[in-house]
């Protein structure tokens, strides 16, 4: 009977420390996979080629996986949906360009930071508005529930403002383009992307905010944050996280506003 009680708490300690890990559906050999929520309209962090989901994002969150042995798969959502998936186990990780705010910390836990970045301003070219102060009284359009949408949202930081959430932040751009909106607010490397092939628009000089991306983590899994975290540390160590970074943002000189070179 004693035997088979510890036998029993042993099967049960196994179990627990098997999921501890987060919601991660193990196959039949007992690998593990690390599940990541992102929204794969944000590149050079995540967008799709060919139909798979590749940037920045994707690459580290495959080295992360890599470095805690377990196998890897993306899960592109709309951008809103990643902190509840990362709250419900939907998603072990949110990596997603996503910024590292007090307001989503109160629902998550979030990693180290890997990227400094911050909100920027895209108009058409010889539009009036020159920086934030301009944009009052104008028509803004953001991605819905991003740090821009946020920003802009405050009538402490823009007055009078007509805010416009787009589900996907080039949507915003082409409406931009269309003169359906006057103003785009969006991160600095995604307006770059934007940018890069359009020769009618261009990015105010001063960024209106200073954020920095982490790793979203569901609150109860100490665990995993601590495991990514050193997974993290390792990837910046090695220069691995360097090399990602420049492989998607190369000949950009604002690539320099990362946090890579520590
Ligand atoms: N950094 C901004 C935020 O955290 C925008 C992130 C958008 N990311 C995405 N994959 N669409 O709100």
């Amino acid at each position: 009977m004693k035997k088979l009680l510890a036998l029993l708490m042993t099967v049960v300690l196994a179990t627990t420390m098997f999921t501890a890990c987060g919601s991660s559906k193990s196959g039949d050999d007992g690998d593990k996979t690390l599940i990541m929520g992102t929204n794969a309209e944000f590149p050079p962090y995540e967008y799709r080629e060919n139909n798979e989901v590749i940037g920045i994002d994707a690459e580290i969150g495959k080295a992360i996986a890599d470095k805690l042995g377990m196998d890897f798969k993306i899960e592109d959502m709309a951008f809103d949906s990643i902190i509840p998936a990362v709250t419900s186990g939907k998603a072990d990780v949110g990596l997603a360009g996503m910024t590292a705010s007090e307001d989503r910390k109160v629902s998550v836990d979030f990693s180290d930071t890997y990227v400094e970045a911050g909100q920027v301003i895209i108009v058409k070219k010889g539009s009036d508005i020159k920086d934030a102060s301009g944009l009052a009284g104008k028509t803004v359009g953001v991605q819905l529930g991003t740090t821009g949408d946020l920003y802009v949202s405050d009538p402490k930081n823009v007055e009078n403002v007509t805010v416009q959430q787009f589900p996907k932040g080039a949507d915003a751009v082409e409406a931009l383009k269309t003169d359906k909106i006057d103003a785009v607010v969006i991160d600095n490397q995604p307006a770059k992307k934007f940018v890069e092939n359009n020769s009618d628009i261009e990015i105010l000089a001063t960024p209106l905010t200073q954020e920095s991306y982490a790793i979203a983590v569901a609150k109860d899994n100490k665990q995993l944050l601590d495991a990514v975290n050193k997974a993290l540390a390792e990837l910046k160590e090695s220069g691995e996280l360097d090399s990602i970074l420049n492989k998607y943002l190369a000949n950009d000189e604002s690539a320099e506003t990362t946090t890579s070179a520590q």
